[in-house]
């Protein structure tokens, strides 16, 4: 019914995405992995599995790995199963309950917002060089790099570690992808053992001499949870910045590039129509950068769109079918700028709601609204080429003109 791996549906999903949501709520598929998985296409139903706590992101709470007929891990991959371990999206409550707590507490709002004056200006500085040179790439010359300063920042990463954290993030985020190839698995778990060894002497450094950033909150935070292993805090670090960057440039990527062949849209933000927190959440809905989310299926007896789930099975939630369905949004094929909608399915929802979803929403404005003044005739130069994936949805580049 879908051929994710086909060049055409990787370009634009939408088409075909909202023709299977349209002819059926729930369908199986058997990837290339072998595995079948249960797709679901309808808002109402993704909402509620990411809330049903009968659902999973891991089989472990109610099976081993080999009742779930996953196979066991690969000792050359051990770097990548180590850094994983810990990581919020490797667990299911009562460790993940714990464990989300603790990063919660150090992660809060006021260390958010008191990133904005360093964000803005980093921004500022972005653009102002852009426009110096009239045409750039949005994502390699501006989202790339405004990003990766973002997270930076909040750890409290030392600056000449940033080009690694690239190769590092893109290296292990294509084990997510469902069609990694060996050499791109091999790949992963050598950035694994590098990023590793990156976290831990950061974390001896924050634990000798504390400082303001997150890691040093993370190293000391102490509550009635307990307190952070060095382990706990490595996973933590290596998935703010694989679940924090690539999706927060791949937003402003697929977004501004719908902002920008959209009629006016752009417009009505440098003119000041519609302000830059409202707009942000059309460029989030319209086209999501993480389309695809899997679930376990931990309980017998699961019902979606009037199909029986058992034990072991295997759900598929099409994201970007859900933000386009017209059962829970008007004209969604329709990009408005000004819709100002924020029930789209983009951060999650339940327990494993995005916890980045304040810092992202900052980020996305910020930039926004930084461009409407220093690039308010931004337009698109030629047209932007997909990168050949799915699950992770963006562009190779973006250009335009400042
Ligand atoms: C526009 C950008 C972003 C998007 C679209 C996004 C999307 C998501 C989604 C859909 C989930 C839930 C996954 C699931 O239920 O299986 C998630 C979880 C997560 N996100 Fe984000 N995210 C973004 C930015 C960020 C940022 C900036 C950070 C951190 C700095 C971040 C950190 C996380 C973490 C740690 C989790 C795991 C939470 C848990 O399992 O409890 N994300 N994100």
């Amino acid at each position: 019914m879908l051929d994710l791996s086909d060049p055409d549906f990787q370009a634009d999903p939408y088409p075909t995405l909202n023709a299977v949501r349209e002819e059926t709520p729930i369908f199986p598929m058997t990837g290339d992995d072998g595995i079948e998985r249960w797709f679901l296409t309808r808002y109402d139903d993704i909402f509620r599995a990411l809330r049903d706590r009968r659902l999973g992101r891991v089989p472990e709470p109610v099976m081993t790995r080999e009742e779930a007929g996953l196979p066991p891990h690969r000792p050359d991959w051990q770097p990548y199963h180590d850094i994983e371990e810990w990581s919020l999206l490797m667990l299911e409550p009562p460790e993940h309950r714990r464990l989300r707590r603790l990063i919660h507490s150090s992660f809060t709002p006021k260390r958010i917002e008191g990133l904005r004056p360093r964000i803005t200006e980093h921004a500022d500085r972005l653009l102002t060089a852009a426009r110096d040179r009239g045409t750039i790439d949005l994502l390699g010359d501006f989202a790339q790099p405004f990003s990766v300063f973002v997270i930076a920042e909040l750890l409290g990463a030392p600056t000449d570690a940033w080009e690694h954290f690239l190769d590092w993030s893109h290296q292990i985020v294509k084990m997510y992808e469902l069609d990694t190839t060996e050499e791109q698995a091999a790949a992963a778990a050598r950035a694994s053992a590098e990023f590793d060894a990156w976290c831990r002497g950061l974390i001896s450094a924050r634990r000798a001499e504390p400082t303001d950033d997150l890691i040093s909150g993370l190293c000391f935070v102490e509550t009635d949870d307990g307190t952070l292993s060095d382990d706990e805090i490595v996973s933590t670090i290596i998935l703010l910045l694989n679940a924090g960057h690539e999706a927060t440039v791949n937003t402003i990527g697929n977004g501004m590039t719908a902002a920008l062949s959209t009629d006016g849209a752009y417009r009505q933000v440098a003119n000041g129509t519609v302000a830059p927190r409202r707009a942000i959440e059309e460029l989030i809905r319209f086209d999501p950068p993480l389309q695809l989310f899997e679930r376990w299926v931990l309980d017998d007896d699961v019902e979606y769109g009037g199909h029986r789930l058992v034990k072991g099975e295997k759900l598929a939630m099409l994201f970007g079918a859900a933000n386009r369905d017209p059962r829970h949004f008007d004209d969604p094929d329709e990009f408005d700028i000004g819709r100002g909608d924020n029930t789209h399915i983009t951060f999650g929802g339940g327990i494993h709601v995005c916890i980045g979803a304040p810092l992202a929403r900052l980020e996305l404005s910020i930039a926004l609204e930084r461009m409407a003044a220093l690039a308010p005739g931004l337009e698109l130069s030629g047209t932007p080429v997909r990168k050949p994936a799915f699950v992770i949805h963006g562009y190779e580049s973006v250009n335009v003109s400042v």
